[in-house]
């Protein structure tokens, strides 16, 4: 583990790799290179990044076969161990049909495939590969989607059934379900029939004292929600959250042409849903705007550090100015309904913005924009201290595609892969300023590990 600075030089000079030490006021950068082998040609984007308890990372790459739409099947997967070498991560008796490993768009090499793999954000020696047993030679059988559950030695607990999938004009279609936690259990969620919104279904699954997943046979259902997608507002996004007792929570919006004294043009409402009572909770209004031609974009919620509620980034833009920038608003409020704070944080051209706890008190706001150039994207942030008050930059960098991001809570850092060539890729670390004692040690790990998760799977709360 590169702990401090003079083993990282000794490091340096030690193996030759390239690092870089920048020190600005607050944050400051370690650049890291890793070797890696030209087979490796591409990083995937289908997997949610992630560190095992014991610091090594797991990462993903492909290569794309010529001509096909697919890549090797393989899933060319490598640990990042923390004195900088890569080694070869073989899940034991591992064999998907290789329809798994065909692109999504078929003609676009960055295009993903149909395999996931997500920890669920669980800070665990186990995560989960996600894949479709359709036949390579009938792709037109029946068939579905399953999860495999790993753990760091690379062999294989469990292979759980999750729903039917169907194929059509050379591709697997459904959209994808979500597994989403809550109080205990995992649950599965997924659309019925992808040609309709309303019905959902879901599956619970539980955790064995071991903190295996295990499928409850009998404890499933259906979630109609119908209210959420009405058919006149049936184009505008519904948003999940997690809770913080026994359900989901959803942020919808309903805009109306005019606005006058009595009806504002956009309305932001939410409400939750209990899987375990069937039942959703009566929907409050969390903001309204007499604004014409504003519309909800996009929402981040997280529960808040003290438990007691919620705390949202809503996102808005205004339909008329196509170029017009977002405008972000941080909303805090009760399951009951009430609204505790409303702040503006301004607007930007940023495409999603999150507001996240830091290790040792204050907070990050980070914002992500699409860089036009090429297939990138723009990380850039603003920090705050316990009195929020604006105390840094949190220095703006380019990612290639596709954005790696890693909470290193072992560390207390934020890292990036920041550059990736044929042969090398740079670990980007960002250290963060403390605005508390090492002894008054505050932070909450899944805090900043949930955001920043959904910051770079912003479909992650999506059903
Ligand atoms: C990476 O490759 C370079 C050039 O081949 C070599 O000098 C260096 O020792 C390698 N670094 C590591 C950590 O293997
Ligand atoms: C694909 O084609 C290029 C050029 O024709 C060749 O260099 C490369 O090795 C081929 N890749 C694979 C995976 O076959
Ligand atoms: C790096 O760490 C791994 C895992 O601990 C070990 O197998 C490997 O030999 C180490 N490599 C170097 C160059 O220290
Ligand atoms: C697939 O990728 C190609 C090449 O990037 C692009 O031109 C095309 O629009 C994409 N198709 C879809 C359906 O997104
Ligand atoms: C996929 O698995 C399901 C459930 O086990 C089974 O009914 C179906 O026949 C399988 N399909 C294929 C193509 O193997
Ligand atoms: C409401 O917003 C959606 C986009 O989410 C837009 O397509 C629709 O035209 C808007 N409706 C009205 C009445 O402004
Ligand atoms: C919006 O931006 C795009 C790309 O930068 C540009 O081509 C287009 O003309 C702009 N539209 C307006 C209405 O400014
Ligand atoms: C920012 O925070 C650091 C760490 O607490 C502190 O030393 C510094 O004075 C602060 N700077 C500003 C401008 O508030
Ligand atoms: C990363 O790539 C950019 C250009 O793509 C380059 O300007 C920068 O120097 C590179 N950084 C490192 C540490 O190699």
């Amino acid at each position: 583990m590169i702990q401090n600075l003079k083993f990282s030089v000794l490091f340096m000079i030690s193996v030759g790799i390239l690092l870089l030490f920048i020190v600005k006021t607050h944050a400051y950068t370690y650049n890291n290179a890793y070797n890696k082998s030209e087979d490796d040609l591409y990083i995937s984007p289908n997997i949610e990044y992630f560190m095992f308890p014991d610091g090594t990372k797991l990462i993903r790459f492909y290569r794309p076969m010529n001509d096909t739409g697919c890549n090797e099947p393989n899933l060319h997967l490598k640990l990042l161990h923390e004195n900088g070498t890569l080694s070869t991560f073989n899940v034991q008796d591992f064999s998907v049909p290789t329809f798994n490993y065909c692109r999504l768009n078929r003609s676009n090499i960055l295009s993903p495939d149909y395999i996931k793999i997500s920890n669920l954000v669980r800070n665990i020696n186990l995560f989960y590969i996600f894949y479709y047993n359709i036949s390579d030679i009938t792709p037109t059988a029946p068939f579905g989607r399953f999860v495999l559950e790993v753990n760091s030695e690379g062999n294989i607990l469990s292979n759980n059934w999750l729903g039917p999938a169907s194929y059509h004009n050379y591709n697997i279609i459904g959209r994808e379900g979500k597994f989403k936690y809550i109080y205990d259990s995992y649950y599965y969620f997924q659309l019925i029939d992808i040609y309709d919104p309303k019905i959902i279904s879901w599956q619970k699954f539980s955790l064995t004292p071991n903190g295996n997943l295990y499928k409850q046979e009998n404890e499933y259902g259906i979630m109609r929600r119908d209210h959420l997608a009405d058919l006149q507002f049936f184009s505008n996004p519904v948003f999940s959250f997690q809770t913080i007792d026994n359900g989901i929570g959803f942020i919808y919006s309903r805009n109306y042409s005019t606005a006058t004294n009595l009806q504002p043009s956009l309305y932001v409402y939410a409400n939750f849903y209990s899987p375990d009572m069937n039942e959703f909770t009566d929907p409050f209004i969390v903001y309204t705007t007499n604004v014409q031609d504003m519309i909800l974009t996009n929402v981040i919620c997280v529960p808040d550090t003290l438990g007691i509620g919620y705390k949202c980034i809503l996102q808005l833009q205004k339909t008329t100015l196509p170029n017009s920038s977002h405008s972000f608003l941080l909303i805090s409020f009760r399951s009951s309904g009430s609204i505790d704070t409303l702040e503006t944080l301004g607007s930007s051209n940023a495409d999603l913005a999150v507001r996240t706890n830091l290790y040792y008190g204050g907070y990050l706001l980070l914002y992500k924009s699409k860089n036009t150039l090429q297939n990138s994207c723009k990380i850039s942030g603003n920090i705050y201290d316990n009195n929020n008050l604006f105390n840094s930059t949190f220095d703006s960098i380019i990612l290639p595609n596709p954005c790696v991001i890693i909470d290193n809570y072992i560390d207390d850092r934020i890292e990036m892969i920041s550059n990736i060539s044929s042969t090398n890729f740079i670990l980007s670390s960002f250290d963060l300023p403390k605005f508390i004692n090492d002894g008054e040690y505050i932070y909450h790990y899944t805090d900043i590990y949930i955001t920043l998760y959904i910051f770079f799977n912003p479909s992650f709360f999506s059903v």
